[in-house]
C-alpha cells in the first residue's frame, strides 16, 4: 500500500482569510476606526460590506457585517465601528491592536451602490452614527464625481465628539493635493448633533422636510427628476426617512433594479 505523506509547511497566518492591522484610532468611548491589509485579489464597489470578526472562544469565527469604509483604490482597507460594551465581537474587536489578526471573508456585497441608482444630477448620503461608513468609501471614490455634479453629505450624531471622524475625513480630502481638486465646489458637508449645542442641530428627517438643509446650504429643495439618496442609519432612522423621500417623490431602488434612492441597516437591533 502507498502512503504519501504530506509534511504541510508552517502556516504565516493562524486565522482563517487572515488580515493584519496596521492601524487604530479610537475617536470616542463608544467609536474606533482601523485599517488592515487588504487580500490582493478583494475587489469591491465603493458602499459594500464584507463579514469581519475574530475566532471565538468555541473556536469558531465570531463574523459581523461591515461597510468597508475606505475607497477601491486605496491599498488597505478601512472599518469605522462601534463599541458595544457587552457585545460579542466588539467588546473584543475594540481592543485590537497594530500587528495583531482579524478575519475578513473577501466576499463584499450590499445594495448602497452606485449601480443601483438611475442618473441624476445631484446624489445625498444620509447617514446617522456608525451609517457614515460606507458613504466614507463613496466620498472618497472619483466615480461618485464623474457620476454626479453635487453631493450632499448629511451625518447626525448625537453628539459633537461622534460627528469628528466624518469631520476629519471631509477635511482631508478637499486638502487632498489630488483628490481635493475633484472634490471642490461639489462636496457639501452637512453635520448635524441632536442632543450638544452645535452649529447646526436637528434629525436629517426634520431638516429635509423643514427645508432648513436647503436654505442653510443654498441649495434647490429635492426633486425626483434631479435628485438621487443612499440612506445608512438605524432601522427606525432608515424608516423615516424613506417616508421623507418617497414624499419628495424618490422610489426605492436595488441592485436588480436601479431607482432614485438606496437603504442598507448600519446595524440590527433596537440600540445597545
Ligand atoms: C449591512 C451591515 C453593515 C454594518 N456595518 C457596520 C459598520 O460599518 N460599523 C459598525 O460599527 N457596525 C456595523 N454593523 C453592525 C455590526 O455588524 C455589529 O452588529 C457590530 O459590530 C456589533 O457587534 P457585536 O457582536 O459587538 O454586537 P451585536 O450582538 O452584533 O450587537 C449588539 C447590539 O448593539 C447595537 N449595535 C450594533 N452595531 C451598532 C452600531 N454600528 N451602532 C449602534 N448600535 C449598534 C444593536 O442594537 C445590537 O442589537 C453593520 C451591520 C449590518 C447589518
Ligand atoms: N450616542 C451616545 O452618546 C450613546 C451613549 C451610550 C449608549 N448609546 C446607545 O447606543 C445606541 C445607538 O446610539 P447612536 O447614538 O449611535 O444611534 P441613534 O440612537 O440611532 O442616534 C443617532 C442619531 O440619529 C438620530 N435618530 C435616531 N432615530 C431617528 C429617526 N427615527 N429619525 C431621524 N433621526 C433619528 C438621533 O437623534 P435623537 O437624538 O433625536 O434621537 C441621533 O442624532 C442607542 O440605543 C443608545 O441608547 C448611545
Amino acid at each position: 500500500m502507498n502512503e504519501r505523506v504530506v509534511t504541510e509547511s508552517p502556516k504565516a497566518k493562524t486565522l482563517p482569510d487572515a488580515q493584519t492591522v496596521t492601524e487604530v484610532t479610537h475617536w470616542t468611548d463608544r467609536l474606533f476606526s482601523f485599517r488592515v491589509s487588504r487580500p490582493q485579489s478583494l475587489r469591491f464597489r465603493s458602499g459594500e460590506f464584507v463579514m469581519i470578526g475574530l475566532m471565538g472562544d468555541n473556536g469558531k469565527p465570531l463574523l459581523r457585517a461591515y461597510s468597508i469604509a475606505s475607497p477601491n483604490w486605496d491599498e488597505e482597507l478601512e472599518f469605522y465601528s462601534i463599541k458595544v460594551p457587552d457585545g460579542p465581537l466588539t467588546s473584543r474587536l475594540q481592543h485590537i491592536r497594530p500587528g495583531d489578526q482579524i478575519i475578513l471573508r473577501p466576499k463584499p456585497v450590499g445594495t448602497l451602490v452606485l449601480d443601483a441608482l438611475l442618473p441624476g444630477k445631484r446624489v445625498w448620503f444620509l447617514a446617522t452614527g456608525t451609517g457614515i461608513a460606507p458613504f466614507a468609501s463613496l466620498m472618497r471614490d472619483p466615480e461618485t464625481y464623474d457620476k454626479f455634479e453635487e453631493v450632499v453629505m448629511m451625518h447626525t450624531c448625537r453628539t459633537v465628539e461622534e460627528l469628528e471622524y466624518g469631520r476629519k475625513l471631509v477635511e482631508d480630502l478637499v486638502n487632498d493635493p489630488l483628490i481635493g481638486e475633484m472634490v471642490e465646489g461639489k462636496l457639501k458637508y452637512y453635520p448635524t448633533t441632536t442632543r450638544e449645542e452645535f452649529h447646526h442641530m436637528g434629525r436629517i428627517t426634520d431638516n429635509l422636510e423643514n427645508g432648513k438643509v436647503f436654505k442653510d446650504l443654498g441649495i434647490a429643495p429635492m426633486d425626483a427628476e434631479h435628485d438621487r439618496a443612499m440612506v445608512c442609519g438605524s432601522l427606525a432612522f432608515n424608516k423615516d426617512v424613506m417616508k421623507v423621500l418617497e414624499g419628495f417623490g424618490l422610489r426605492e431602488g436595488a441592485n436588480s433594479e436601479p431607482r432614485e434612492y438606496v437603504v442598507e441597516k448600519a446595524f440590527v437591533g433596537d440600540g445597545i
